[in-house]
């Protein structure tokens, strides 16, 4: 006996008719027509079932903050640091999490069930560290939760004696404090740092951390409009030396967009060969980059379509929502990839299927999941969406009727519908509807 079965989906490989059978919290059979009783049956009617969004890139220790202590006037990426800055020292940990635990409710109900999410250590007292350690433990039946030490004022540049006279921690020892409290990956953010050559430095004390601890690495990298930011020329040197391919992240990456195209043409062959991942953030990158350009405005976002060429594993993380840096976004991880598939003029069939699998399966990969996928053996996790395909799960936004986690259904949704009334008769639509030919 089958705790679930769901009959007649379609999935994000195209496959149609396909049933998912689920015992234990498992998948144990994907295939058409499975004959087999099940204490609960899904009938997806056609539609779309695919393994849960992943968001490779979050900060969830600032999230739901926005207007705290007050709105960011100019938009700007500095601006909201500063005023990060200005929020530090009021938090309290049972705030932080409390936020925290809001989002990772819109979180589930958007069948967002892993989020990699970056955490301020440039603080003696580690609040938010503490908050979010408790927030994992208590999300994680329901959401994979891996938390990045991000030492959010520089590992180098950072002032202790600025922030709390009493306390001489650096931030690489409020790194590794953090790390010791069980943070999983390391972070930096080297054009953050004083100079390019602080910015370099902090690129290999921290991969050689990570090294030393058996830990993967994940950047804000060349978060910047000048093209001359190269830190991922160094991050990818010291991933190649260190042995870490694979186990590395570039995040924003948004030089990369202004660089001159001869130093691209050297610099994602070397990413590629290092095995270097990289995660653009599109709401984020085209919001915060380019505010100092008149006309034309740089789009900002890094090279996701030349990176996927090339054989890097491209993800699109959300980074923010209603925070000092964003102030919309709802954990909805659909409309990171349509901002993504805009922004990068993905628009080929094949393309747009590309910008899904960057918020599912290659952040899956950045993050290193197990269990994730819709093959025998996996975890019972995906997403019953109301749409036909993956290109029109984008383009609608689509209502997620129904997420499923370890075999149970943790969250479900009516269908998008609406009812006309022309000509005195009524009749709903849904908006369904896949082009001729595709
Ligand atoms: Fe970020």
């Amino acid at each position: 006996m089958l705790d679930l079965l769901v009959t007649g989906a379609t999935l994000p490989d195209g496959r149609t008719g396909i049933d998912i059978a689920v015992a234990d919290g498992r998948i144990v059979d994907v295939a058409p027509a499975i004959q087999a009783q099940a204490a609960r049956v899904i009938d997806a009617a056609g539609l779309l079932v695919t393994p849960p969004f992943v968001d490779a890139h979050f900060h969830m220790d600032a999230t739901l903050s926005y207007g705290l202590p007050r709105v960011n006037a100019s938009g700007t990426l500095l601006e909201g640091i500063a005023l990060w800055g200005e929020l530090k020292p009021v938090l309290t940990e049972e705030a932080i999490a409390e936020r925290a635990l809001a989002y990772c409710d819109w979180a589930i109900a958007r069948g967002l069930l892993a989020i990699r999410t970056h955490v301020d250590v440039c603080d003696p007292r580690l609040l938010a560290v503490r908050a979010l350690l408790d927030v994992k433990k208590r999300v994680a039946p329901w959401l994979d939760l891996q938390l990045v030490a991000f030492p959010q004022d520089g590992v180098l540049r950072y002032s202790p004696a600025r922030d709390d006279p009493g306390c001489k921690l650096s931030a690489l020892q409020l790194l590794e404090q953090a790390l010791d409290l069980g943070v999983d990956v390391v972070g930096g953010i080297p054009h953050f740092e004083r100079t390019m050559a602080d910015g370099a430095e902090s690129v290999r004390l921290l991969c050689e951390l990570a090294a030393a601890r058996g830990l993967r690495v994940d950047m804000h990298c060349d978060e910047s409009d000048d093209p001359l930011s190269r830190h991922i020329e160094t991050l990818a040197f010291h991933t190649q030396r260190l042995g870490l391919h694979g186990r590395v992240t570039g995040s924003h990456l948004t030089s990369m967009h202004s660089m001159d195209n001869y130093y691209a043409s050297k610099l994602i062959p070397l990413i590629a060969e290092s095995g270097v991942n990289a995660v653009a953030n599109p709401l984020i990158n085209i919001t915060l980059q380019g505010r100092q350009d008149s006309y034309p405005k740089r789009r900002g976002m890094t090279r996701v379509p030349e990176l996927m060429a090339a054989g890097v594993t491209v993800a699109f993380g959300h980074d923010c929502v209603m925070d000092p840096w964003y102030s919309l976004g709802s954990g909805d991880m659909l409309e990171v990839a349509q901002m993504g598939l805009h922004v990068a003029q993905m628009t080929s069939q094949d393309a747009m299927r590309a910008c899904f699998a960057a918020v599912t399966q290659n952040p899956a990969r950045i993050l290193g999941l197990d269990g994730y996928g819709l093959a025998p053996g996996c975890h019972a996790d995906f997403v019953l969406l109301q749409a036909r395909d993956a290109v029109e799960a984008i383009r609608l936004r689509a209502t997620r009727l129904a997420v499923v986690r370890r075999g149970q259904i943790v969250a479900s949704a009516a269908p998008a519908v609406s009812t006309l009334t022309l000509d005195g008769k009524q009749r709903a639509i849904d908006f369904l509807r896949s082009p001729p030919g595709c």
